[in-house]
């Protein structure tokens, strides 16, 4: 087994954590960044004339998108939907239609749909993560890649960094995040589909990339193992798949690991008696 940068890094990995650390002390800062923005929208768009459920619906869907920056479910909930509450709560939009109160939940339905939730909420891959993927999990030029659920298309950037001669293709569940992802991607020569990337088939791919719930590994294992070509990747970040013996393990700049298995997969008990368990860095 292969362990990339895992006591170079150890530095920047502190750093990466402090970073993050430092993100989770601005709360609140970015729920009332999104609910004042949510309000100044609604309150401009009232100004010039608008109808009060399109002023609602901008107000809320700046809080959707703002959302991303809650680190947790929680979070994104309460950046999402502060502004159209305190609407409620104030009595603010007294005139609007009953119906025009599910337009924030629409919005927030579309953009995380509840398979989605199961499998992974929107969390993007730090642009620099996977540098030094290609090192420890080399393609030819050309190879298909895919990030699957891939969000807003922060995976494939950070892929693209990676493997620049690789042919990039990303499936999102959610219809809005897929559309940004298309945008974002078109400078990169990525492809974004729209669809359930239980749905996709692997075979085609030389790597397959996960930023995915934990519990989401074992089913990516199974499709993984069932139609992953021999000497393809799957790659998983932060979360490890339990069963499997990884080839090789990334240290993403961040101190987070990019778990690296190759096809055929070695299960974890077939080799444990081969790799000392001092040697496995820790399971989270
Ligand atoms: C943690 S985010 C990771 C986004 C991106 N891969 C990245 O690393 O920046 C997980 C994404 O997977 C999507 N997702 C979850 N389940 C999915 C499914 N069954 N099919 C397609 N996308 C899915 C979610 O909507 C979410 O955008």
């Amino acid at each position: 087994m292969q362990y990339g940068a895992l006591v170079d890094m150890q530095a920047p990995a502190q750093s990466g954590v402090a970073s993050r650390a430092a993100r989770r002390d601005a709360w609140p800062l970015p729920a009332l960044a999104a609910w004042g923005l949510g309000w100044a929208l609604y309150a401009g768009l009232r100004a010039c004339a608008a109808p009060d459920a399109a002023a609602l619906a901008a107000g809320a869907a700046s809080g959707v998108v703002l959302s991303v920056l809650g680190g947790t479910r929680s979070r994104r909930f309460i950046i999402a939907l502060g502004f159209p509450m305190s609407l409620l709560a104030t009595g603010g939009a007294a005139a609007l239609p009953a119906w025009a109160w599910l337009l924030p939940l629409a919005l927030l339905a579309l953009a995380y749909p509840l398979n989605a939730w199961r499998d992974a909420p929107f969390f993007p891959t730090p642009a620099r993560a996977l540098d030094g993927l290609a090192a420890l999990a080399p393609l030819p030029d050309g190879a298909s890649v895919l990030d699957a659920g891939c969000g807003l298309g922060h995976g494939l950037d950070a892929l693209r960094r990676a493997y620049p001669a690789a042919r990039l293709r990303g499936t999102e569940w959610s219809w809005p995040l897929a559309l940004m992802a298309r945008w974002r991607a078109a400078p990169l020569a990525a492809e974004v589909r729209r669809g359930d990337m239980w749905a996709d088939d692997w075979s085609q791919h030389a790597l397959v990339y996960l930023f995915q719930r934990p519990e989401s590994l074992p089913r990516a294992v199974a499709k993984a193992r069932a139609e992953l070509k021999p000497g393809c990747w799957l790659a998983s970040l932060e979360f490890e798949a339990a069963e499997l013996t990884p080839q090789a393990v990334l240290t993403c700049d961040d101190g987070r690991p990019v778990w690296l298995y190759r096809a055929p997969f070695a299960s974890r008990n077939e080799s444990a008696a081969a790799v000392p368990s001092s040697s496995r860095p820790r399971r989270r």
